[in-house]
């Protein structure tokens, strides 16, 4: 038996008792003939104690201990002279009879301590050094319990997990495909699943009722904080439904999570729903984080047209926000808000703003082309109070304007402190467009994805106006995070050919992309629909994090490399000979 105990286990009732720990040696420090080691594991640290005048030999092998050795002590459970209340095992500590260096450690490339020193390229490139500090360990261990805490509501809903394979075919639509040689069938690809939109469905066609899977998803996609080319999903199918009845099913397990998992009760209040286009003209994001207001205020009436400040007179949307007594902000902190709009180079012209002064005066970045009249007028429809400052942003393309107005919103509830990540607002945001138009593929593109049903009041505006089409697709979103999104499917062979129609697929290329799918329906499809949830996302919400890879084991850098494992690299020429592949050369 290597150990008796874990090291976060023993306390001041085991005093007395001959215990036998075995872990990673944290870090050593002598003290007037006393040796401290503290003793790590996953469960926690033990204080060991090597006293030279009990025993000079072992407190000679102690003083070689580095950092990370692997150790195996024998000795007994004593109580502390000076005790540790910030230790869960404080009281006690070992005195220590046997010492085995199980394995001498080289010195880590950073300390592994809650604070390390550690950049991040280091960290990922040591990952498993990295997974040894408790913080990060905490977010795998969070995970494990989310994910547990999900498999049993699930269950408990009648829901079957089931798993749908990893090498699939390539679909268009959506994000590109992971591909995959196939050596026994030359020139052939699999690719790897975005997701198993399409299986799951084929899963309601077979019966199955209700199917979850904590699945791997693949998506070769830029990558930003909250994506990985490689991530997780909890996928869910139900059969049967409506989107009421996904929502409230969803709504309740979130609840749960939130209650088992992160000890937070959501209450009894359904969440809000907010429609696409309420949220795009209040928040300007199909995601707001409604953790705080500081809506949009349309300024069209108000600005436009009033003086020859051209910029306003020639935009297509103006809109402002108020932020709550930074009227003192500086020319300085100004500059920077206007530099951040600069940055994002989206549609806005520059940013225009007026501080309310103390005795209700509006003195703003363009007071020579406006009246105190015009700007009071501002301040009303702005409802802006002594102390605050008015943020505009105009522009020719009003979605643009309104996403980079969004940013701005969002810069300033991080200034204003009022993006707090111990606070959660959750909303589904519903009735999104079916379809949006896509510059660089010059058509219509599917919004959530082309399996997605209209709402059945506009199937008919399909043939005449598929751009305002709307969709039964809804997502959750919680703190201005999509941690969710899904559909009611199309279930009928014939709306789903015409979805492709409208999509610019000729049916023969529909069938052979989507055939399967299409030909399924022909046997008796039940009503079916879903959702999938971020797995990485909602841990990271739930921990706290800025990163989703700070909650998964191994993850990918912003290049999609794995730096521990090296990968992607080169492969031997006999492996691309076997899969008949040919490398064209890269430019040095
Ligand atoms: P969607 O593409 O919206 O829907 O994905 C569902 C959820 O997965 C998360 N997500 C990601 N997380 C990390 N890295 C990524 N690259 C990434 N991409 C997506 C988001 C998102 O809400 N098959 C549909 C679901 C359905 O209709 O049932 C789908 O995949 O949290």
């Amino acid at each position: 038996m290597y150990r008796s105990n874990n090291c976060g286990e023993l306390r001041i009732s085991n005093v007395g008792e001959s215990v036998t720990l075995a872990g990673w040696v944290q870090r050593t420090r002598e003290h007037g003939g006393l040796i401290f080691v503290d003793l790590r594991d996953r469960y926690g640290i033990t204080q060991l104690v090597f006293d030279e005048e009990e025993n000079a030999t072992l407190c000679q092998e102690a003083k070689h201990l580095g950092r990370e050795y692997v150790v195996q002590v024998e000795g007994a459970v004593r109580e502390r002279y000076s005790k540790n209340p910030n230790m869960p095992t404080g009281d006690i500590e070992i005195n220590v009879s046997t010492l085995r260096v199980l394995n001498a450690a080289a010195t880590p490339p950073f300390t592994i301590e809650d604070y390390t020193d550690g950049g991040d390229d280091l960290r990922m490139k040591y990952r498993y050094l990295d997974l040894r500090r408790t913080p990060v360990r905490a977010n795998l261990e969070l995970r494990h319990k989310f994910c547990l805490a999900v498999r049993h509501f699930l269950d408990s809903k009648g829901f079957l997990e089931i798993e749908t394979p990893v090498l699939v075919g390539s679909t268009p639509e959506g994000a590109r495909d992971f591909i995959v040689p196939s050596r026994m069938n030359p020139g052939q690809f699999y690719a790897l699943p975005q997701s198993p939109q399409t299986l799951k469905q084929l899963l309601m066609v077979a019966g199955m009722d209700r199917y979850f899977q904590i699945v791997k998803c693949f998506r070769d996609e830029d990558l930003r904080a909250d994506r990985q080319p490689e991530f997780t999903q909890i996928d869910c199918e139900m059969s049967f439904v409506e989107q009421d009845d996904i929502i409230c099913t969803f709504e309740e397990m979130t609840k749960h999570l939130f209650k088992e998992v992160r000890g937070v009760d959501l209450g009894e209040q359904p969440f809000l729903r907010l429609s696409w286009h309420e949220a795009m003209r209040r928040f300007g994001s199909d995601k707001p984080d409604m953790r705080f207001g500081m809506e949009f205020v349309e300024l069209m009436d108000v600005l436009k047209g009033k003086s020859d400040f051209s910029v306003f007179n020639d935009a297509a949307y103006i809109g402002g926000i108020c932020a709550e007594g930074c009227a003192v902000y500086t020319r300085k902190q100004i500059d920077e808000l206007t530099n951040f709009v600069k940055s994002q180079q989206v549609g806005a012209k520059g940013m225009v703003y007026a501080r309310v002064e103390e005795d209700g005066n509006v003195k703003s970045s363009v007071d020579k082309f406006y009246s105190q009249e015009v700007l009071q007028e501002l301040k009303t429809a702005m409802q802006a109070k002594p102390g605050d400052l008015i943020l505009i942003l105009s522009g020719d393309d009003a979605m643009k304007t309104r996403k980079q107005l969004c940013e701005l919103r969002l810069l300033m509830g991080e200034r204003l402190g009022l993006r707090d990540k111990n606070k959660f607002a959750l909303l589904w945001v519903v009735d999104f467009p079916m379809f949006e138009w896509s510059e660089e593929e010059g058509r219509l593109m599917a919004m959530h994805h082309p399996f997605t049903a209209p709402k059945p009041c506009d199937v008919p505006k399909l043939d005449t106006d598929p751009a305002n089409v709307l969709a039964d697709a809804y997502d959750m979103v919680c703190n201005g995070v999509e941690v969710g999104g899904g559909s009611i499917r199309i279930h009928d062979a014939v709306l789903q050919a015409k979805i492709f129609e409208v999509l610019g697929f000729t049916p023969e290329k529909a069938q052979e992309q989507f055939g399967f799918l299409m030909n399924a329906f022909k046997f008796g499809a039940p009503p079916h629909g879903g959702l999938a949830y971020g797995l990485d996302r909602f841990v990271s919400l739930f921990a706290g994090l800025d990163s989703i890879r700070d909650c998964i084991a191994f993850p990918k850098n912003n290049s999609g490399r794995d730096v521990m494992l090296d990968a992607p690299s080169v492969v031997d020429q006999k492996q691309l000979d076997e899969l008949m592949l040919d490398l064209r050369k890269t430019e040095e």
